[in-house]
């Protein structure tokens, strides 16, 4: 069967990580988490008190940081390793969210990222999800995905996530975080989010998740030819 790229973009919290698992298990493809990748990157500059603004410093902490993928055979959920330590809760904390919109308009950042997602889905059978998948790393994804929702209801969602990991935030507190971070992703000069030409909005306000992900399944059914 003809394997395929699909892409899904949009922006933070609106449910695009989620549905993207969801729709890789039905079609038995690989999931790449790329925003996990940017917040890994984000988190190894904290803990090595990287200069932003300094390219130097910059380029010799991305010379020695390694982001890998790993299935937690007890959840079955896929987490986030960088230097090979599982760092899939820290990368998921305020504080990475406060920083990651800044280290991710770094272009030296996108380059040595993007090449890393680009391997990872060089065999096909991947659903990635991001900003910039179906405009920079794939543009030619067989399938491409804008996801939107209100930022009410995706600031309850990210509030409902983060609880259940145990931390409770202030909804306030997390709409501002995530119209900071829809302002910068989409006005930054470097692979700004921005809506492919070809790709297919799904603006998940009203829907309900499984809604959400029988629909992109179909269109990636549609395009596999069974
Ligand atoms: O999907 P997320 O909210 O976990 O992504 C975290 C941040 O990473 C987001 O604010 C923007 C950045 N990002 C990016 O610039 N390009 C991507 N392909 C994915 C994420």
């Amino acid at each position: 069967m003809q394997r395929i790229v699909i892409a899904i973009d949009g922006y933070s919290g609106c449910g695009k990580s989620s549905t993207a698992k969801a729709v890789a298990k039905i079609l038995n493809y690989t999931y790449i988490d790329s925003g996990a990748m940017y917040r890994a990157a984000t988190l190894h500059f904290l803990n090595n008190h990287v200069t932003l603004t300094n390219p130097k410093d910059v380029e010799r902490n991305l010379e020695n940081l390694q982001i890998s993928f790993h299935v937690n055979p007890e959840s079955g959920q896929q987490e986030t390793f960088l230097n090979g330590i599982n760092v899939e809760d820290e990368i998921r904390s305020m504080k990475v969210s406060e920083y990651v919109s800044e280290v991710s308009k770094i272009k030296e950042v996108r380059t040595a990222l993007v090449a890393q997602q680009q391997h990872l889905g060089r065999k096909k059978g991947v659903v990635m999800d991001g900003r910039d998948i179906s405009t920079v790393v794939f543009p030619q994804a067989e399938l491409k995905i804008f996801m939107n929702a209100d930022l009410k209801i995706r600031a309850e969602r990210r509030q409902k996530e983060l609880l259940e990991k145990g931390t409770l935030i202030e909804l306030d507190k997390i709409i501002q975080n995530l119209s900071e971070r829809d302002k910068m992703d989409s006005s930054r000069e470097e692979s700004p989010l921005i809506k492919a030409e070809d790709a297919k909005e799904i603006d998940t306000s009203r829907m309900d998740f499984n809604e959400q992900v029988n629909q992109i399944v179909k269109l990636a059914k549609e395009k596999i030819g069974n």
